[in-house]
């Protein structure tokens, strides 16, 4: 019912999104995360589909339910969350990565639940995740579809560091906050990097943050063309 208040800025169109946090396996019982909560996320998802859209939210763990009238797919791992963000985004208009994804995984897993032997710590090994907003953003069509956005949390310099990231990640939009005090809160302040600088929408709760976003989003696509 609230939703129907909201202004149909995102009608027509399909938006990928990714929330919470992800799950490296070290055994089977054990893994390493993150204080991700997802709420972020799946107030971005809430927020688009209120917009209109049809959403898509691939989610690490997490214990929010799911938001009214979106598509969800639970996954774990960083890799996991690659594979099924890419499996979607063929004829997404919209990718926004909200999820904070594990830079890295451990490539010697065990099988079997590890045992404290002789006193000695496990060693664990690591390699660096595949960047999925950067994947996502590798294709690109020319009429720059998808449009992604892409989200981080600095714990200095966010002025500096974002406008920075946007770049690097090659991007149209970033959105930054100062982490890690947001994670798990249900207030943020966030900036907002596109090419022509930056603008600070004030602290706010989750979900009026991410209507906001939405419609900057949609402002910035409403131009285009698919
Ligand atoms: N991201 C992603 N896949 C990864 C790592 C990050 O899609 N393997 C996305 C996040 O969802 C977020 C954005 O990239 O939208 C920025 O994440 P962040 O951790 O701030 O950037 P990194 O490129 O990982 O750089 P660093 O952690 O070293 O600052
Ligand atoms: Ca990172």
């Amino acid at each position: 019912l609230v939703a129907s208040f909201q202004p149909k800025v995102l009608a027509g169109r399909r938006v990928l999104i990714t929330a919470g946090p992800t799950f490296e396996a070290i055994d089977p019982v054990r893994g390493i995360t993150n204080l991700s909560s997802g709420k972020m996320g799946y107030a971005v998802a809430r927020a688009a589909r209120e917009a209109g859209a049809d959403v898509v939210l691939v989610s690490g763990p997490t214990t929010l339910p799911t938001p009214h009238g979106v598509r969800r797919e639970n996954v774990q791992s960083a890799q996991q969350m690659h594979d099924a963000v890419m499996a979607a985004v063929g004829g997404q208009h919209v990718f926004i990565g909200v999820a904070a994804v594990a830079d890295w995984r451990v490539t010697n897993a065990s099988e079997q639940k590890m045992k404290k032997h002789d006193g000695g710590a496990p060693q664990l090994e690591f390699a660096q995740n595949a960047d999925i907003l950067a994947s996502v953003a590798a294709t690109t069509s020319i009429s720059g579809w998808p449009y992604c956005v892409g989200f981080a949390a600095e714990s200095e310099n966010l002025l500096e560091f974002g406008a920075i990231k946007r770049e690097k990640k090659g991007i149209p939009l970033l959105v930054g906050n100062i982490g890690p005090q947001t994670f798990g809160q249900d207030d943020n302040t966030v900036i907002l990097f596109d090419e022509s600088g930056h603008t600070v929408l004030p602290r706010a709760d989750k979900l009026t943050l991410a209507r906001q976003l939405i419609s900057e989003i949609a402002k910035r696509i409403d131009q285009r063309s698919f």
